[in-house]
């Protein structure tokens, strides 16, 4: 028969089948990830496809949809049963006569819901590391005594390939049984991570079973999320977070270290916590996406080093102190049982690799979603917390360091400072002639200088200023004036506005009278140029490793990059000097990257292989570390020079 040119997309792979190749064959011989579970019969519906009509003159493809088999009767008697979008067609079932070009929908694609303020639209191609595969055993023979369970695996193997199962122990039990009660039809879940590892029977149901489900999830010091998605589709069908409840064991990371130095159950108890924490959020998303969570075959997890280590169990006393020891860096692979996730029983764990002592599996996360070792342009990708994860590099050279900024970016140590809600000050700006303020406070629709404000702020209290208006209403009180380049509140403009304070022998900038006072004192000052000090000199420190003097592209990765405005970053000097277009925010870059590894196995491989690579950068080993940090107190910097800031 006459060969013809077939094009998948979105991937570009491209074959030549002979006439009557079901289409779902043809993808998998190039190993194009085509959803299956029934195993071609036309019972499951996953096999979706859609033609691409039209002349694709650069490919040298003239493709139609009666290059394509009509459908027939099987295709027919599901169409019956359950709807096929318009235009789509069941690969299994389809079989090519022609030249074509076929769409495999791709329906993950990672958005601005999803990820506040993504800096792109991310199509992440599927090949997830389990899946179902339907199978019909034969009957038990008297003449051939073969089990019931070797039986299974036979067809397994002869159906889709699978050679050496590993059969999960707990499945032994119910083998016979699930066996008969689906007429000796069953589905079996494999989970095969690694490319030519043995695969292994995780799941088994009677029948067709049509359901998989992974979670992603991002543990961080204060915020717990996680997406849930459909292993099938590649949809991602909820998104959750909750409040991480170590948080009673102490604030910031090295409380809870001390937390388990001080207390015998320390670790266990902050295990448990973190655990039925995770728990509760996946059962939260599973009711909000009304599946069960005994359908969740698959989970990865992202985390920095010091939640990493308690989630799993590990003492992470060694993390507190020089040299920063971690028990395990590379990737994990476990079971849920043995951590004690509330989802199915067989299903399989993974956790993304550390790239060092402090900078962790969230940053792995994030590196991997933004991808600066996957391209030329130099890009710096920094995540802001207690501890900054500075990421620098392009395809050729990537390093990695974290510098301890403390909290005063989240809000802490500051005197008026708060969390995001409602009641705090989020937004800013100073009248640099004047020296009067105008600001926005969330909940509260318009600004202090618009109608209507004072009665809507009535209603919700103004109670603080939150960690981004921080960066900006200092920001603001240097472009006017009020500090000075070494921070300094300038006492001699108590002269002219009475909003310049004094308290003993500084000054502070009084932001708003009502029934409470909010200040910027001289020591909110400070904080944050320790803060900002310290993030640049660990970013400097990198440039400097690579012998760089500017970078191309910066990203924000977690919840403070999302809400701080990169010209405020730039004017107090937090980050290098950068076009103001190429600074983005990419929210929670960490979940991302733990949704790709979810979705795809192959993504798992690219950053386990990059962050060996990774350069690890000690930034308190580093003799110039110290210099770097005290030219970066001045507002933006002593040294270094702004320009684009100007422009
Ligand atoms: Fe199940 Fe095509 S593979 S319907």
């Amino acid at each position: 028969p006459a060969d013809h040119l077939v094009l998948f997309m979105p991937s570009g792979k491209r074959g030549r089948f002979p006439t009557g190749t079901a289409v779902l064959d043809a993808a998998r011989s190039l190993g194009v990830y085509v959803e299956s579970v029934c195993g071609g019969r036309a019972t499951c519906g996953r096999c979706q496809i859609e033609v691409q009509e039209g002349h694709f003159a650069k490919h040298k493809i003239v493709s139609a949809k009666d290059h394509i088999s009509p459908v027939g009767p099987k295709e027919e008697r599901y169409a019956k049963v359950r709807t096929i979008p318009e235009g789509r067609r069941l690969s299994c079932s389809a079989l090519i006569l022609g030249d074509l070009v076929i769409d495999v929908p791709q329906d993950t694609v990672v958005n601005a819901q999803v990820i506040r303020k993504a800096a792109t639209d991310r199509l992440i191609e599927r090949n997830p590391a389990v899946q179902l595969c339907y199978v019909e055993v034969d009957e038990p023979d008297m003449h051939k005594p073969l089990g019931d369970l070797d039986r299974l695996k036979l067809m397994l193997e002869k159906d889709w390939g699978w050679e050496n199962i590993l059969v999960a122990q707990h499945l032994l039990p119910d083998v016979q049984k699930t066996l008969r009660k689906g007429n000796w039809g069953v589905t079996a879940a494999i989970h095969r991570d690694i490319e030519g590892s043995r695969p292994n029977l995780i799941a088994l149901w009677p029948g067709l079973h049509n359901e998989a489900y992974g979670i992603a999830c991002d543990i961080g010091s204060t915020t717990i999320a996680m997406h849930l998605v459909s292993l099938l589709s590649g949809r991602v069908i909820a998104t959750s977070g909750t409040s991480n409840p170590q948080i009673r064991f102490g604030e910031d990371l090295m409380s809870r270290v001390s937390y388990v130095m001080m207390n015998p159950d320390g670790r266990e108890a902050m295990t448990r916590a973190v655990r039925q924490a995770i728990n509760e959020l996946t059962e939260k998303v599973c009711a909000e996406a009304g599946i069960s969570a005994d359908d969740i075959l698959d989970a990865v997890f992202v985390a920095n080093p010091i939640m990493h280590h308690l989630f799993l169990g590990i003492d992470p006393t060694e993390l507190g102190q020089a040299p920063f020891a971690l028990a395990v860096s590379g990737e994990v692979h476990t079971w849920s049982r043995e951590i004690d996730l509330a989802i199915n029983h067989g299903a399989r764990v993974y956790v993304l690799p550390c790239i060092a002592g402090h900078v962790g599996a969230d940053a792995a996360g994030a590196t991997l979603s933004e991808g600066p070792h996957r391209q030329d342009r130099m890009m710096l990708l920094v995540d802001v917390g207690t501890n900054a994860e500075i990421v620098l590099g392009n395809a050729t050279r990537v390093v990695a360091a974290s510098s301890p900024t403390g909290p005063a970016f989240e809000g802490a140590e500051i005197s008026c400072g708060q969390r995001a809600a409602p009641g705090a000050i989020e937004r800013v700006r100073i009248d640099p002639a004047t020296l009067e303020p105008r600001f926005k406070v969330i909940g509260v629709e318009p600004w202090s200088d618009e109608p209507g404000f004072a009665e809507a702020a009535s209603q919700v209290g103004i109670t603080g200023i939150c960690g981004s208006a921080i960066i900006e209403v200092v920001a603001e009180m240097y472009l006017s004036g009020v500090i000075s380049a070494d921070g300094v509140v300038d006492g001699v403009m108590a002269d002219r506005s009475p909003r310049i304070l004094a308290n003993g022998r500084t000054f502070s900038y009084l932001l708003h009278e009502g029934a409470q006072k909010i200040t910027v004192t001289q020591n909110d000052v400070r904080a944050i140029q320790l803060a900002k000090a310290a993030l640049y000199a660990g970013i400097k420190l990198l440039m400097e490793k690579l012998g760089l003097d500017h970078v191309d592209t910066i990203r924000f990765a977690g919840a403070f990059g999302s809400f701080i405005d990169p010209k405020y970053a730039m004017v107090l000097g937090l980050i290098p000097d950068c076009a103001l277009d190429e600074v983005k925010a990419v929210g929670n870059a960490a979940g991302t990257g733990a949704l790709m590894c979810l979705l795809n196995r192959d993504h798992r491989r690219e950053i386990e292989e990059t962050v060996k690579r990774i350069e690890k950068i000690e930034t308190a080993l580093e003799p110039n570390f110290q210099q770097l940090f005290i030219d970066a107190m001045a507002l933006p910097n002593k040294v270094d020079a702004f320009p684009r800031l100007s422009e």
